[in-house]
Order: structure tokens, then sequence, then C-alpha cells
């Protein structure tokens, strides 16, 4: 098997990259033709499954997410226009900086990226919304913005605070680059996992990969969804969030020690897939056992265990505009549960499959 190298990649909190060249493995060795992947964040697990010829569908509840998936899951590389992105890029990289609610927001009143990339930030996301809304290029443009955004942001990861100093890559000017779009057939799908997973298109195999303590992604990555829905909302306190942050609409059940067990069960029971892949972590609310017992009904079950360094920001704390700390440093490593169910002969190869790869053990972000 011949493994495509992600090039582009973003600071994501759960994101899988480490377990990237794993995950495909076993998604290959267990033969099938259609996969899903529940919470696909960045996508990155989708990505390597279409690479390999599935069909995917991918779905999450951030818009960010919906717009990655939009780019990698669903455009077919075969039947776009490449020229016409190319171009699109080249004419976004063109225009002038311009100040508007971008730069005010997250690089003045807060600072996530400096104010001269910004004005850049502002004029692209303004002319995507005028000129392209709407047209296939959309997401891929969007896409390609949020990363570079990304590559020259003064995070540690997580838009919950900004560093105290400019990050050295901060000062790097923002430069789009081309998503590389990939062949093949895919979907995506927007929201929550709960309301959406049983009407989705039966699966060979479902990758689950939830979230699994209160972190909300939608705080988290606030600046992301404001650049893609530009609703250009109110916002409150140091790290600038959105206000609908603060309300009940965007919380999911898997950030609830009361809701998680049963949203977890729930899913379980919805997934329209005949081998289901579930990682899960040690620090969650649920163990290794009542991960394995939620398991049971869905056919013969086996765990692989990993052992992972921990999110880069809880290493070295996470501090606000002022310099306080904002976040403890915690403990150094968790343990990443991957909990395989399904028919037993497609466990058997799919544990086999994975006995010549090696799980680098890196950080996250
Ligand atoms: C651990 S991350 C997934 C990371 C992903 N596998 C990757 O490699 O990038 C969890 C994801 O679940 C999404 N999420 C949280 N609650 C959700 C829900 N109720 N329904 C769908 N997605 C949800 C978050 O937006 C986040 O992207």
């Amino acid at each position: 098997m011949r493994w495509v190298k992600i090039v582009l990649v973003i600071k994501y909190l759960g994101s899988k990259r480490t377990l990237v060249p794993l995950l495909g493995a076993l998604v290959e060795a267990s033969g099938a033709t259609t996969a899903l992947d529940l919470f696909t964040g960045t996508t990155r697990v989708a990505q390597v499954m279409k690479r390999s010829g599935k069909t995917v569908t991918a779905l999450d509840s951030a818009t960010y997410s919906k717009v990655f998936a939009d780019t990698w899951i669903s455009l077919d590389a075969t039947t776009v226009n490449q020229r016409e992105l190319t171009d699109a890029l080249a004419h976004l990289e063109s225009l002038p900086g311009e100040a508007g609610y971008f730069t005010q927001s997250f690089c003045i009143d807060a600072r996530y990226i400096q104010p001269f990339n910004g004005e850049r930030v502002d004029a692209m996301r303004e002319i995507i919304a005028s000129d392209y809304a709407g047209s296939w290029l959309e997401a891929p443009l969007l896409t390609s913005l949020i990363l570079a955004a990304d590559r020259v942001d003064s995070t540690t990861g997580v838009q919950m605070a900004y560093l105290k100093n400019w990050s050295w890559r901060s000062a790097k000017p923002l430069e789009l680059k081309d998503p590389g779009l990939i062949d093949g057939h895919g979907d995506a799908f927007l929201g929550d996992a709960l309301q959406l997973t049983a009407a989705l298109p039966a699966v060979d195999i479902a990758y689950l990969d939830p979230p699994y303590n209160q972190h909300r992604y939608f705080g988290n990555y606030h600046v992301w969804e404001s650049l893609v829905r530009w609703d250009k909302p109110e916002t409150y306190g140091v790290a600038n969030k959105r206000t609908d942050v603060r309300g009940d609409t965007h919380r999911s059940d898997f950030n609830s020690r009361k809701t998680m067990p049963a949203a977890i069960a729930k899913l379980l029971g919805d997934v329209n897939a005949e081998t289901i892949v579930l990682s899960y972590n040690n620090e969650s609310w649920l163990g290794r056992e009542e991960l394995i017992e939620l398991c049971r009904h869905r056919g013969h079950v086996e765990v692989l265990d990993y052992e992972f360094k921990r999110y880069i920001g809880s290493q070295i704390g996470i501090y606000n505009r002022t310099g306080a700390l904002v976040g403890e440093p915690g403990v150094r490593r968790n343990l990443e549960h991957l909990l395989l169910a399904g028919p037993k002969a497609t466990l058997k190869r799919m544990i086999q499959a994975t006995e010549h790869i090696e799980v680098r053990v890196a950080g996250e972000a």
C-alpha cells in the first residue's frame, strides 16, 4: 500500500494526525469500500479513506469542518476545473489588505493574528463572499484561507487565549496555498451526530472520534467559525469569543459527564456500519471496560492502546494577553484506545495489518 503524505495541516485539538497511517491500514484491511468518518474535524481520517478509493461520508457539527469536508471529501479532483481554483487563489493573493471585522476583533481587540495579515484576511474573505459564494470554489478558497491564517497565528493551538508576545510565525506574510483536492467520491454533512447518524447511508466501516471532555470545539475554534460564517457576531471577554459560545445552542452531549455515556450508547446503536472503530482516551469519563461493554452488541470487540504525548497547550500552559497562565500544565501522557467492533474474521485481519505499523508518539499540535 502507498501512503500519500498530507502536507496541509492545521493545529486541532484531538486531531488524529499521528494515528492516520494506522487508521488507514485498519480501514484497508477491513476490506471496506464505503466508509464513514463521524466527528471528522480536520477530515484527516476521511482523507486517507478517500485516497485509498473508499466512498466516504464525513460529518461534524463545526461549520469550518463542513468546509474542509466539502473541499477534501465532496469535491472530486477529476471533475473540477483546477485552473479556476488556481486563478481564484491568485486573485485573492493579489488583493491589498483592508481592515474590517476580522482585523478589529481578532488582531486588535484580541491578538490571534498580526493586523497586517488580518487586513488581508478581511479583504480576501469579503471577495469570497461577494464573488464566490455558492460556487464550487467557495469551500476550497475558505479552506485555503483558514490554513493560511493558522500558519501565521499566535496561539498554542486553541482560540480560548493567545500568546502574550506575538509568535515568531505571526510575523510571516499570510500565503494562500492550493489545498490539494482529492480524486474520488464522498459526501459531507453538518450537524449533530446524535440527530443525523441513524439517517446516514449504510457503510462497511465507520470511524467514531467524539470529544472526550468538557472543552467545546465551538469555543476553542470560534475564530474559524466566525471566519467561515462571516456573520460578524458580537463578541465577549479577552478571547473575543462569539456571544453564542455562552448559550446552549452549540452544546454537545459529548462534552458533559452527565450526558456523554448515553450519547455514546445511542451513537453505537444508530451507526449503520458492519464494523466500527471508536477512538477514546484515558482522560475521558468512561473507562476502557465500560467502553468495551458498550461495544459488545455490535459483535466481536478488540482494543488497541497507544500512548501519546498530550496536547501541546497542556504542556507549556496557556497564557492570556497579560501573560497570566489561564490553563495549567497537566499530566503529559495519555492513552488513546481504539475499540474495534464487528465480525471476528474482519477484526482479525485488521489487527494483523497493524502489526508492522509504528505509531509515532508525538504531540498533537
Ligand atoms: C476529537 S475531534 C475529531 C478530530 C478528527 N478525527 C481529526 O482527526 O481531525 C471531535 C470533533 O467532534 C465534533 N463534535 C463535537 N460534538 C459533536 C456532535 N454532537 N456531533 C457532531 N460532531 C461533533 C467537534 O467539532 C470536533 O471536530
